[in-house]
C-alpha cells in the first residue's frame, strides 16, 4: 500500500456506534447535469445547495474549458454564465478523461451552441461494462454524425438536430438525460419511451421547464418533449441526495447508532424506508420546512434478515445496495441480494468477507424475477449469512459507494482498520471526515 499519499488513507477506530447529526445538501446525481444544463440557456444561470465533492469540481472544469463564467457567491450557491460558450482544445478537455460519467452528457448542449461537440473517453466507478452505445444511437436518431477519434469522440450536426421516436432498451438514467438535454432544442417533437423516470430526472425537467423547455411526463415511462428555438438561464434549488442519506443511515444501523440526516426526504426514499423497517432499523420523518429530516436508528434487539432486488426507480437504488449489505451481515438468518441494474456491483463483498462477513456470490438470478444478467457468467446475487462480528482490516476502495461501504464495514468492526483511497468517496460524500468525527467516528487521515 505505498502507492497512497497520507491524505488519501483514514485510519479508523471502530466499535462506536455513530451518534448526531449531518446535513446532505443537493443531489450529486441532479447537479452535476444542472450545471450541465446551462450551457443550454442563453442566460446566466443560479444553482444552490451544490455540495463540495469532487464531481463538481470536475463539472466546473470542463464548462470554463467552453467558456463558461463559473462563480460561487456564497457557500453552495454557483452561477454559470454563459454569454461566451466557445469551443474547447481537445487537450485540454482530455486532461478530463477518465475522471467522470458526465463528460458524455455534454453532446446535445455543446451541439446547439457550438455545431460540434469532442467527448474524451469516459471514467466512473467500475462497476460494470458501463456502455454508451443508448447515448450514440439517440444522438444518431437526432441527425448526429459521431466518429470515434483515437482520444474520443468527434460529433457534429451538419443538417442540425430534428426531433425523434426513440425507444430505449432499458431505462438508462445517463441516456434518458441525453435525450432530454438534446430534445429540448431540437427542431419538431421527440418521443421517448422506455425513459429512466428518477426522482433526480424529474428534477432535471424542472430545471429544464424553468429554462422554457415544454416536457410532458406520461405514465408508463413515456416522455414528450416539445424542442424550442431558445432556452434561458434557471434559478434552482435542486433534490437532496438521496443516496447519502441512506448511506448514512445504513451506516446507523451497522454501528448500531443514531443519526439526524438533515435534508433528507421521505418521498424521495420511500422503497429505502420499507426495506429498513423491514430489516428492523427505526426511522422517524420531521417534515418542518427547512429544518427537516429523518433520523435513523438501530433500535436495539436483532436486525432481521430480508430478500431484496436493486431496480430502476420505484425499485430499491442500485446504489443504496453497497451500504445496506453492510448492515445485512448484522442481520440474523439469509438475506439474499439480486442485483439487477450493474453486472458487476458485488466485488466489494470480498473485502467485508476478510472482515469476518459470510458473503457468497451466485451467477443466478437469485430470489427475484430473472434479469438481464442471468446465465452470462456475472456474480450478480448475493447470500449473507448473518450475524457476523466484523474485524479490523487494510481495505482498498474500489468504487464510490463500494468505498463507503468498506468505511462503514471498518466503523462497525472492532479494532483498527486502514481504508486507502478515501479520496474515491470524495467524489459524492462532501466532507465525510469531518461529518464522520461530528458523528462521534474515531478517524484520522494519514
Ligand atoms: C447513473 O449512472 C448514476 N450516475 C449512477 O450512480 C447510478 O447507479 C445509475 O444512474 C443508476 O441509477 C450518475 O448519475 C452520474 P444508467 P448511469 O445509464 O446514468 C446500461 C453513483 O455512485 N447502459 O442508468 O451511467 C448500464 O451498463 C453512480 O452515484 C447500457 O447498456 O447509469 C447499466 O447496466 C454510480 N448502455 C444500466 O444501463 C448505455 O448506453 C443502467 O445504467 C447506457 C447504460
Amino acid at each position: 500500500m505505498t502507492n497512497y499519499d497520507a491524505g488519501d488513507v483514514l485510519t479508523v477506530y471502530g466499535g462506536t456506534p455513530l451518534n448526531g447529526e449531518l446535513r446532505v445538501r443537493g443531489a450529486k446525481n441532479l447537479v452535476s447535469k444542472a450545471m450541465v444544463a446551462a450551457l443550454l440557456g442563453e442566460t446566466p444561470s443560479r444553482l444552490y445547495d451544490v455540495p463540495a465533492i469532487s464531481d463538481v469540481a470536475v463539472v466546473t472544469g470542463l464548462l470554463e474549458l467552453h467558456g463558461v463564467k463559473v462563480t460561487n457567491p456564497s457557500d453552495g450557491e454557483f452561477v454559470f454564465d454563459t454569454s461566451d460558450v466557445e469551443s474547447a482544445n481537445v487537450d485540454e478537455i482530455n486532461v478530463h478523461a477518465g475522471s467522470s460519467r458526465i463528460p458524455i452528457l455534454f453532446c446535445g448542449p455543446l451541439l446547439h451552441r457550438l455545431g460540434h461537440a469532442f467527448i474524451p473517453d469516459l471514467g466512473g466507478c467500475n462497476i460494470g461494462g458501463r456502455p454508451i452505445d443508448f447515448h450514440i444511437q439517440a444522438l444518431r436518431e437526432f441527425g448526429a454524425v459521431v466518429d470515434k477519434s483515437e482520444k474520443g469522440m468527434d460529433i457534429t450536426a451538419p443538417d442540425g438536430l430534428k426531433g425523434a421516436k426513440l425507444e430505449l432498451p432499458y431505462p438508462s438514467v445517463g441516456a434518458t438525460e441525453q435525450i432530454l438535454l438534446t430534445a429540448v432544442r431540437a427542431e419538431g417533437v421527440t418521443e421517448l419511451r422506455n425513459a429512466a423516470v428518477e426522482p433526480e430526472i424529474i428534477d432535471l425537467i424542472c430545471v429544464l421547464q424553468k429554462m422554457g423547455a415544454i416536457i410532458k411526463v406520461h405514465t408508463d415511462r413515456v416522455i414528450e418533449i416539445q424542442g424550442v428555438p431558445r432556452l434561458v438561464g434557471y434559478s434552482h434549488r435542486p433534490i437532496p441526495d438521496r443516496i447519502e442519506a441512506a448511506s448514512w443511515a445504513a451506516a446507523a444501523l451497522a454501528t448500531r447508532g443514531d443519526v439526524f440526516v438533515k435534508g433528507a426526504r421521505q418521498v424521495d426514499m420511500m422503497t429505502f424506508l420499507n426495506l429498513y423497517t423491514t430489516v428492523g432499523g427505526a426511522f422517524e420523518i420531521d417534515d418542518t420546512p427547512g429544518e427537516g429530516g429523518i433520523r435513523f436508528w438501530h433500535p436495539g434487539g436483532e436486525l432481521k434478515a430480508v430478500a431484496m432486488e436493486t431496480d430502476v426507480h420505484p425499485g430499491f437504488m442500485t446504489d443504496w445496495q453497497q451500504p445496506m449489505v453492510v448492515a445485512l451481515t448484522q442481520a440474523r438468518g439469509l438475506s439474499i441480494v439480486h442485483e439487477t441494474v450493474y453486472e458487476r456491483r458485488l466485488g466489494y463483498t470480498a473485502a467485508l468477507n476478510q472482515m469476518g462477513a459470510t458473503i457468497q456470490t451466485y451467477r443466478e438470478c437469485l430470489g427475484g424475477t430473472p434479469c438481464r444478467f442471468g446465465r452470462r457468467n456475472f456474480m450478480h446475487s448475493a447470500v449473507i449469512a448473518g450475524p457476523s462480528k466484523l474485524h479490523a482490516a487494510d481495505l482498498v476502495i474500489p468504487d464510490l459507494r463500494a468505498g463507503f461501504s468498506h468505511l462503514i464495514a471498518a466503523l462497525a468492526a472492532e479494532g483498527t482498520s486502514r481504508v486507502y483511497g478515501v479520496k474515491l468517496i470524495q467524489r459524492g460524500y462532501e466532507d465525510f471526515e469531518g461529518k464522520l468525527n461530528a458523528l462521534g467516528a474515531h478517524v484520522e487521515l494519514g
